[in-house]
């Protein structure tokens, strides 16, 4: 174990206790302190905080999109890349008052695999049981990460149930790319039985509860999983908040989870799905919503002043999503988003600096 140092965040004046061999954001996980993040990999820049004091701090490989050389130079920082080697003060840009005291303590832990099954012709619900530890606490929303097998490589992937408390099993839906080096060993070559290493929960993609407004939910591909989490958790709620869930795809061979979300709107009194498709084939018969899923919404919603959106998908989809929730008067603090960036795609701009503030 190598030294520690104490960093404090500010405006929240929450101080803890990071190992130089970890990052801040990891270190911070761990003591339950809930950080803005996105990629942990310091490609989407989520983590991105401003360092008040302090000097000693390096940062592991990050992409110059997510923290161009001006801002290092200026102060910024990326704490899912920073290991500081004195004690610092850190402004922290984003944060949520409500989430960030709330956290949940990660865990490593073992799984074995239940069932792989599809859900559209290239998505998978995969459904884990932990072995040890035999529950891991999560709030519906957070997402874990999953080791590839063999290798250091770890890819996120959120939860769509609510709980592994009494049952133990976490359950996933995980969209296949041909070459991806997680997904691509899920659809080939995992087998029911085998057992993954997983560690977490991470993530700030939960339900405001304290809050009784109307929610908008925007989701598009694996984006359902947390999604539909938060939504069956409204159901063991019995919540009553009105609740429009709009989801994006392109055809309907990419739709999933319909009969469940239908039965929802019985479940549930005030929620209503709206499925739409981008480019519906003729042979779809498709007389539901055409029309990119921003479109959609602009042509259902015209006054969203007061309501909390939730966004879920690629990050282009999140990128249009929160502009167009803006201009129909959703608060931006009131737009809580997972962006699911992907870590195997050529980074033009890695590089690794040391933090000079
Ligand atoms: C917080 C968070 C939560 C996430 N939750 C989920 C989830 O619930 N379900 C889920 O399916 N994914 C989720 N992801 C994304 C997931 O972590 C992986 O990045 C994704 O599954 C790709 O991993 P891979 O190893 O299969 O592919 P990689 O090996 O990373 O990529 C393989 C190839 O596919 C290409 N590729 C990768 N992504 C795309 C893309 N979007 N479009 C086109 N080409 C692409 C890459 O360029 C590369 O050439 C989440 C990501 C984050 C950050
Ligand atoms: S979480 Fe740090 S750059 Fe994405």
């Amino acid at each position: 174990m190598s030294d520690k140092h104490v960093v404090r965040f500010e405006p929240v004046g929450i101080e803890i206790e990071v190992d130089e061999s970890q990052t801040v954001l990891r270190a911070a996980a761990e003591q339950g302190i809930m950080l803005m993040h996105g990629c942990k990999e310091g490609q989407c820049s989520a983590c991105k905080s401003f360092v008040l004091e302090g000097e000693d701090i390096e940062l592991e490989r990050y992409s110059t999109f997510a923290l161009p050389d001006y801002e290092k130079e200026e102060g910024y920082t990326l704490l899912c890349r920073a290991h500081v080697y004195e004690d610092v003060q850190i402004e922290l840009l984003n944060y949520d008052e409500d989430m960030i005291r709330s956290g949940l303590p990660i865990n490593d832990a073992v799984a074995e695999v239940v069932s792989i099954t599809p859900v559209t012709h290239d998505m998978r619900r995969l459904v884990l049981r932990l072995v040890a530890p035999t529950e891991v606490a999560f709030f519906p929303g957070q997402y874990m990460d999953i080791a590839v097998p063999g290798t250091d490589v770890t890819r996120s992937f959120s939860m769509a149930n609510t709980s592994s408390r009494t049952s133990g099993l976490m359950e996933f839906v995980i969209k296949v790319y041909p070459d991806g080096v997680f997904s691509s060993f899920l659809d080939t070559r995992l087998a029911v039985g085998e057992r993954l290493d997983i560690v977490g929960p991470f993530g700030v993609f939960t339900l405001r509860e304290s809050r009784d407004c109307d929610i908008v939910f925007l989701g598009g591909g694996a984006g359902m999983a947390p999604i539909l989490s938060l939504i069956r958790s409204m159901v063991e709620q019995a919540s009553k908040r009105k609740a429009t869930f709009y989801y994006g795809a392109r055809g309907k061979r990419d739709l999933c989870f319909e009969d469940e979300l239908r039965g929802l709107e019985k479940d549930l009194p005030d929620f209503h799905y709206v499925p739409a498709l981008s480019e519906p084939d003729p042979a779809d018969s498709w007389d539901g919503e055409v029309g990119l899923i921003t479109d959609v919404l602009r042509r259902h919603e015209k006054d969203l002043s007061g309501v909390d959106a939730y966004v879920c998908g690629p990050p282009p989809m999140v990128e249009a999503a929160i502009p167009a929730l803006e201009q129909l008067g959703v608060e931006e603090k009131r737009i809580y988003f997972d962006k699911f960036t992907t870590t195997g795609s050529s980074d033009p701009a890695p590089v690794t600096g040391r933090a000079t503030p």
